[in-house]
């Protein structure tokens, strides 16, 4: 049994938010943020949330699957930030859609959370039985953010994509090849939110409310050292050619974090798409969300060899192998 990605969708807030919006809120300008990390803008919901976006994310790729809701068995999100402490995202992207066969569940990997779903659906599917799956990467950090330090709020946006996955028997040509995951915990405190409990009297709980803390540079170091490596694991493990790959769908988190990530790899910047510039650090979406652009942009032919990869709190990171 092989998984194979058979549709691809992807959903965005239409509020746009520039960098010169920010500089107007915190002492930040243009050309920092462009520098620094290539953003140029960010979309931010101010509407429904997260399962909404994620939802909108899904039908888009089951119509771009040609699958109706009555074929999913499973629905995966990778997300932080549903919208409640329960019920998940997952069961509510179930209950807007009426894919009433499946079950569903959110996977909590942060930025590296499509990886992981793709990888437990994919994991799923082989195992278990199950046929068709959606699989969603959808945030919305705006509603965690802390928009009065400038050394995060300029770098995230909201958005959520899909993936369509289904289970082929036979010798079939394609789909998830292999993965590689990871989680190094003792890195816990290097990017986080903390909790917002609403306090308890009975045990003297405070009420608090968390945002995103992060220690860039960490961040930074550890992106262009891990991202690498697993790629390399991947294609080794695998006996693959790196110049087998036609381009590898790195985590949105900065243009220079992937600038560094294709320096490493000795790969040049042409196979590197990039949407950074329009969208910022949506966590869990923006690999989909690019997988997204490249499919319906007609560069994806089937056979392609390519690279899913992410990174982020937890520490997590992970690298998935896909034929097209
Ligand atoms: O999904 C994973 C999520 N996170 C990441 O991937 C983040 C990885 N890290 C990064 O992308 C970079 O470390 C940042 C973009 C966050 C920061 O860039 P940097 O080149 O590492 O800058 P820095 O933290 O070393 O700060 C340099 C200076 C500091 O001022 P001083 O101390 O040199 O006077 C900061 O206070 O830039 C200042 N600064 C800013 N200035 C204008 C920090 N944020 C801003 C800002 N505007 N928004």
């Amino acid at each position: 049994m092989k998984t194979k990605i058979i549709g691809t969708g992807s959903f965005v807030p239409d509020r746009v938010v520039t960098n010169q919006d920010l500089a107007g809120i915190v002492d930040t300008s243009d050309e920092w943020i462009r520098t620094r990390t290539g953003i140029g803008q960010r979309r931010i919901l101010d509407g429904p949330g997260t399962s909404a976006m994620a939802a909108e994310a899904a039908r888009r790729a089951m119509d771009n699957a040609g699958v109706g809701p009555e074929d999913i068995d499973i629905i995966l999100v990778g997300t932080t930030t549903a919208d409640h402490c329960f019920p998940s995202a997952a069961c509510e992207v179930q209950g807007s859609l009426g894919a009433v066969r499946a079950v569903g569940y959110d996977i909590s990997g942060a930025c590296s959370g499509f990886i992981f779903a793709l990888s437990t659906a994919d994991a799923l599917i082989r195992a278990q039985g199950y046929r068709v799956g959606l699989v969603i990467g959808a945030d919305n950090l705006s509603k965690i953010v802390d928009w009065s330090d400038r050394s995060t709020c300029v770098l995230f946006g909201d958005g959520a994509g899909a993936a369509v996955v289904k289970g082929f028997e036979g010798q079939e040509e394609g789909g998830i090849i292999a993965a590689d995951l990871g989680s190094d915990g003792r890195k816990a405190a290097v990017l986080q939110c903390q909790s917002r409990t609403m306090g308890n009297f009975l045990t003297g709980t405070k009420p608090e409310v968390g945002y995103i803390t992060m220690e860039g540079q960490e961040v930074f170091k550890f992106a262009v050292k891990k991202v690498p490596e697993c790629i390399q694991k991947v294609l080794e493990d695998t006996g693959t050619g790196i110049e087998e790959i036609k381009y590898f769908v790195l985590h949105q988190a900065n243009y220079r974090i992937c600038e560094s990530i294709a320096k490493r790899l000795k790969v040049s910047m042409d196979r590197i798409p990039m949407n950074i510039e329009h969208y910022g650090n949506t966590s869990a979406a923006t690999i989909p969300v690019l997988l997204d652009e490249l499919n319906r942009g007609g560069k994806l032919e089937p056979g392609d060899k390519i690279i899913l990869s992410g990174f982020g709190a937890g520490l997590t990171w992970g690298a998935s192998l896909v034929q097209w």
